[in-house]
């Protein structure tokens, strides 16, 4: 058995140890290719792996074909958007995540971003605290909750809105939950993003529900890009010169943002929300243990194309 771990943003070089020992203490055979530059290289690494370890990497169809003997991907992370599900299934390829491993560090960027808004983008002139003003979490997944966690120890009023999960989870947190995705956005000054980007989700931040937010709202997005109507966001920052937007992950137009609203918008140069050394250990090391599970007893926890 071969496992792969292809990853464009490589894990921090203990987890890449961590997992090969895993993978070596199984009896398999490690492979690992890093910072590829273009897809024919994946292809062509892909060619004779029987398990798969990507991060955000994009596993095609075309992928899949090339890669025949391929029984199992594990991204290691949280969301999945990056592989296409359907072809998998049709293959019998078994998709799996890793949820919460990576989320303490994207929750600690996310406050991290917050208190970076607040401060004008360290612009040298007074900002505002965090301390009194409300949060809403939009989707109250691992990393929501954690992002609520760390809110309240800065003082923070912490409301979320989550369809998917039950009322009294959220409560018992001590947050208070919105029935419509509308009243969290009207009563929120900051709303941090955790939906997934899905059929469903894409492009359903737009411009009629950001502007029902505050004076002085603001937007950060630890999520995916692709949740965000970015025309509607551009109408909303030319309207509105009290409104920021701070995201992990730049918009497809971040010139056009920078050049008119740079005081207002910050972007990460990489996607850095999952990139600390724990995170990297934790997830990498949930995947290389799911993927031997699953060869050796087909443990199929944590599979997403059931
Ligand atoms: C995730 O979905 O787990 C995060 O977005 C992290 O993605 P990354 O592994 O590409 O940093």
């Amino acid at each position: 058995m071969k496992v792969l771990v292809a990853t464009v943003k490589p894990f921090a070089a203990e987890a890449v140890e961590k997992i090969k020992g895993i993978i070596d203490a199984a009896g398999y055979e490690f492979a690992l290719l890093e910072k590829y530059e273009d897809n024919s290289q994946l292809l062509e690494a892909v060619a004779d792996a029987d398990a798969l370890i990507i991060r955000s990497d994009k596993i095609t169809r075309e992928v899949m074909d090339s890669a025949k003997n391929l029984k199992i991907v594990v991204r290691a992370g949280a969301g999945y958007d990056n592989v296409d599900l359907e072809a998998a299934s049709e293959k019998g390829i078994v998709v799996m995540n890793t949820p919460g491993q990576n989320s303490n560090a994207v929750a600690e960027l996310a406050l991290g971003l917050m208190v970076y808004a607040a401060r004008g983008f360290f612009n040298g002139k007074p900002g505002t605290e965090l301390k009194g003003k409300t949060l809403g979490i939009h989707a109250y997944g691992n990393v929501g909750r954690l992002v609520g966690r760390i809110a309240k120890g800065f003082g923070m009023e912490v409301s979320a809105y989550d369809p998917f999960i039950a009322k009294e989870t959220i409560e018992a947190d001590g947050v208070k939950v919105y029935d419509s995705v509308e009243e969290l956005y009207s009563n929120n000054m900051y709303i941090s993003l955790h939906i997934p980007a899905n059929d469903k989700t894409k492009k359903s931040i737009n411009y009629d529900l950001l502007n029902k937010m505050p004076k002085g709202g603001t937007l950060i997005n630890t999520a995916r890009k692709e949740v965000i109507d970015e025309e509607g966001l551009l109408q909303l920052l030319r309207e509105r010169n009290d409104f920021k937007y701070v995201s992990d992950i730049a918009p497809d137009n971040a010139e056009l943002f920078l050049e008119k609203f740079n005081e207002r918008c910050y972007f990460t140069p990489k996607k850095m929300g999952a990139q600390t050394a724990e995170a990297n250990i934790n997830a990498g090391l949930a995947a290389a243990n799911q993927i031997v599970n699953f060869l050796e007893k087909g443990d199929t926890t944590f599979q997403v194309n059931k």
